[in-house]
């Protein structure tokens, strides 16, 4: 029998685990693999199916439709979100249900086009605060750009008061059922906050302002287990999307004969004397996953790269990039190189983060091995680092 939980009266989960995948996005690492979760809301005269599921998964899901009365008893198709990992079995369950329509936004109504190739006859579009009724059952949409493409809305069940916000609120784990089930959840979702909706800050923060004053009883996201206790997620989210820095740094390096490591080593042990939160990741053994998490609110970030081929190391070249798309919140940056005949790491990596707003407090450069000189520069930038982290 395919798994359908009922999370409260004709609401029903009729996702998909994908256990075996190990990377979103050919970038991300899921060492738990996800859920596409779909869900089927049933009215006294309609039925509604939120979501689908990523391709591949088409005849679990329609297996899943198969308990609750079939694919073509459907008479909208919820489009939160086109990325394919939710939307792209739109174009099986609408050849499959040739009545059902695909309510989306504008701009979803562009991408399902582009996309899917749906036909506009097909598409409903809806705004900001527009209403389908199925029968004792209300969905009301809201526009939530940018979390995590343009395109993208929540829908929201008025009377039991259940958020679908797709991907915002989700975590990468295919197990759980309940947030509950899955041990330090919220680690999980702060990684995928990291990962996900770190770059759209702003958007997240809009997001959760268009959710204040609603009474939310559960958040049933497009990833990862639902939250029948929505209050953490909610409080973890206010705190993220702030914008709030800790005082905290993050330091992320490549070492290839210990030189860069020495460099750090002396860094982290300053931070630590100083009181700063310090995170350490060497980065080619280090799940990306993990240095996202902490810099959704680390104050600063050190980078500790060899110089190599007159230019950072690929593996921090790769850290670099990876900050500036992400858009942390960090305030401040240090950098920490060493090279044999000559240098290019430092001037790269701070070429780099330039156009960023991360203010660069000091590099340390060193010729071969530091030496005792070379370790006092890192330790008096270390607490010139910890100073500026302290204040705010
Ligand atoms: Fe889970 Fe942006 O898709």
């Amino acid at each position: 029998m395919p798994e359908v939980n009922e999370l409260v009266q004709g609401v029903f989960w009729v996702g998909v685990r994908d256990w075996d995948r190990r990377l979103f996005d050919a970038l991300i690492p899921l060492p738990y693999g996800t859920t596409y979760n779909s869900y089927v809301v049933k009215g006294n005269d309609k039925i509604a199916l939120i979501h689908t599921v990523n391709p591949g998964f088409e005849v679990q899901l329609r297996e899943k439709l198969d308990v609750l009365g079939g694919i073509d008893k459907l008479d909208y198709l919820i489009m939160n979100h086109a990325e394919p990992d939710h939307a792209g079995a739109i174009p099986y369950v609408l050849e499959h249900n040739k009545r059902l329509k695909l309510v989306l936004t504008e701009k979803g109504a562009k991408m399902a086009k582009a996309l899917y190739h749906v036909q506009d006859d097909r598409l409903m579009i809806v705004k900001q605060d527009d209403k389908i009724e199925l029968g004792g059952k209300t969905l009301k949409f809201i526009e939530a750009p940018f979390l995590h493409w343009p395109e993208t809305m929540f829908t929201y069940l008025v009377e039991d008061k259940v958020l679908f916000p797709c991907d915002f609120f989700g975590a990468h784990s295919a197990g759980g059922v309940f947030s509950e089930d899955v041990q330090d959840l919220l680690t999980f979702a702060k990684k995928y906050y990291g990962e996900i909706m770190m770059p759209f800050t702003k958007s997240g923060k809009q997001g959760m302002a268009k959710l204040e004053g609603m009474e939310i009883s559960m958040i049933a996201p497009s990833h990862g287990p639902i939250h029948r206790d929505p209050e953490p997620i909610i409080l973890a989210y206010l705190d993220w999307t702030s914008g709030e820095t800790k005082e905290k740094v993050t330091i992320c390096y490549a070492t290839m004969w210990q030189s860069t490591k020495a460099l750090v080593d002396k860094m982290t042990e300053t931070l630590l004397e100083e009181g700063i939160e310090t995170k350490v990741y060497n980065l080619p053994v280090s799940d990306i996953a993990n240095i996202a998490g902490d810099l959704v609110d680390s104050r600063a970030i050190v980078l500790g790269s060899p110089t190599v081929l007159n230019g950072l190391h690929p593996q921090a070249l790769y850290a670099a990039s990876l900050v500036k798309v992400l858009k942390p919140p960090a305030k401040y940056a240090a950098v920490l190189s060493s090279f044999g005949w000559s240098g290019g790491a430092v001037k790269q990596a701070l070429e780099i983060l330039g156009p960023t707003k991360i203010e660069a407090v000091g590099a340390v450069d060193v010729n071969g091995r530091p030496t005792a000189e070379d370790l006092k520069k890192v330790e008096e930038l270390g607490r010139a680092l910890a100073a500026k982290v302290r204040s705010g």
